[in-house]
């Protein structure tokens, strides 16, 4: 560890291993509700999300960062600066899954996070701004809309929201803020001040195949997709499915079907080349093999760092779902889930994270995110970057995502050169 002033590199000028990293990657694995499944599923405010923020908290602590929990249940490790009035730097990401998931996901930005500190201050780096480490509260969206705990940070989440969003088990947030001990009334406390921000880094899995088929080892992240996400509502008829003639029929499930191959079909026709499409939820009732189905709920997810692109492709399943529904006889509503702008990632976090990659001589390349994250929630009101590692064959949100250790490692490596950066640590 040679810190040679605020813009060097403050680590050796390989990669180097973290061992205890990876324990913690594995132990925090264990806290898992669906471990018959397969995979992990650790929702938020669930009792092993609590479990596992328990763990991660006495990492922080460990790390010698002091630990707060906020109003939504973001957990914060903090390393004071020397300026403590300068504007902070703010790292981490997420340790709760969607369902059935893998190990890596977040969590290698929330454990990384706490590692590249711990390197710092094992290496006698004093930074100028004080560092913050976070474990954003519901990333995966349990409630169908994700980020809320980066969302109350930016005050986009009200209170009449928490309300308002529900889990597939009819919960609402503000219900699951209580049974983890949290008061919805305080919801307001948990917004930030972008002024006192300098930036916000995040190390993430990559989610996708780009880096493995390039080779790169890390991948410096230049925008971040956005979701544009909707509940559709069809209603038709539900009859008898033996006496009831084909040509009298408002069946909502075939209607639903016509829709879920344009999302596809849409997507794929998308000028941008980078728009994706896909319905994740259907729910058909009553959900009786003899009863044709009158009613149907679908989950929309369209993205593209392209927002133009996005948002003809959403037009035009519109316009086709209201067509099929009046050509079928079945009435459609649409609700909004979630519709954010595509983050740009600031020359700032990008300037340093490639610095950071050729002081360590670490290959990378410039990309685009495909997957959302707490930063493009962040990057609304501060300057964001992130920071990739490789995602064995590209899988993700799957129990078989794997990131090597060595390659987590340099992840690691590249955000605390990064973090020593932008906080202008010396030492
Ligand atoms: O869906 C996403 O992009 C994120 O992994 N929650
Ligand atoms: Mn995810
Ligand atoms: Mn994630």
């Amino acid at each position: 560890m040679s810190p040679t002033g605020p813009h060097s590199a403050p680590l050796t000028s390989a990669a180097q291993p973290h061992p205890r990293l990876h324990t913690a990657l594995a132990h925090l694995a264990t806290f898992n509700s669906d471990p018959a499944a397969g995979g992990i599923t650790r929702e938020v405010y669930t009792p092993e999300y609590a479990a596992g923020m328990e763990f991660v908290s006495e990492l922080m602590r460990e790390a010698g960062l002091e630990v707060r929990v906020d109003a939504a249940g973001n957990l914060f490790g903090r390393w004071e600066g020397s300026d403590s009035a300068a504007p902070v730097v703010l790292t981490g990401s997420h340790f709760d899954t969607t369902l059935n998931a893998g190990a890596y996901d977040g969590v290698v930005g929330v454990l990384g996070a706490i590692e590249a500190v711990r390197l710092l201050r094992q290496g006698g780096v004093r930074p100028r701004r004080s560092i913050e480490v976070i474990g954003f509260a519901g990333e995966e969206p349990r409630f169908v809309a994700g980020c809320i705990g980066s969302r109350a940070m930016t005050g986009e989440l009200t209170r009449a929201m928490l309300d308002e969003l529900v889990d597939r088990d009819g919960v609402t947030v503000a219900q699951a803020l209580r049974a983890a001990g949290l008061d919805p009334d305080r919801i307001g406390e948990a917004r930030i001040d972008p002024v006192a921000v300098h930036a916000f880094v995040e190390l993430h899995v990559e989610q996708g195949g780009v880096l493995e088929a390039g080779g790169e080892k890390i991948g410096v992240v230049t925008w971040i997709a956005a979701p544009h996400e909707f509940r559709l509502r069809l209603r038709g008829v539900a009859t008898h499915a033996g006496a009831t003639p084909m040509r009298l029929r408002h069946d909502a499930l075939a209607g639903a079907a016509e829709i879920v191959l344009a999302v596809e079909a849409l997507a794929q026709d998308s000028p941008s080349g980078t728009t994706v499409g896909t319905v994740g939820v259907i729910r058909a009732l009553p959900g009786a093999i003899n009863v044709v189905p009158g009613e149907v709920e679908l989950e929309v997810d369209i993205r593209d760092s392209d927002g133009a692109a996005r948002e003809a492709v959403v037009d035009g399943l519109l316009r086709a779902a209201e067509e099929l529904c009046a050509r079928r006889g079945l009435q459609l509503s649409v609700q909004t889930i979630a519709r954010d702008e595509p983050a740009p990632c600031s020359e700032l976090v990008i300037g340093a994270a490639e610095t950071a990659c050729a002081e360590l001589g670490l290959s990378y390349r410039r990309m685009i995110s495909g997957a959302y994250h707490d930063a493009m929630v962040l990057g609304a009101q501060v300057p964001i970057g992130m920071v990739f590692v490789p995602s064995a064959g590209g899988i993700s949100h799957h129990p078989d995502e794997y990131t090597a250790p060595a390659e987590i490692d340099a992840g690691v490596d590249v955000l605390a050169g990064v973090l020593a950066r932008l906080a202008e640590a010396t030492g």
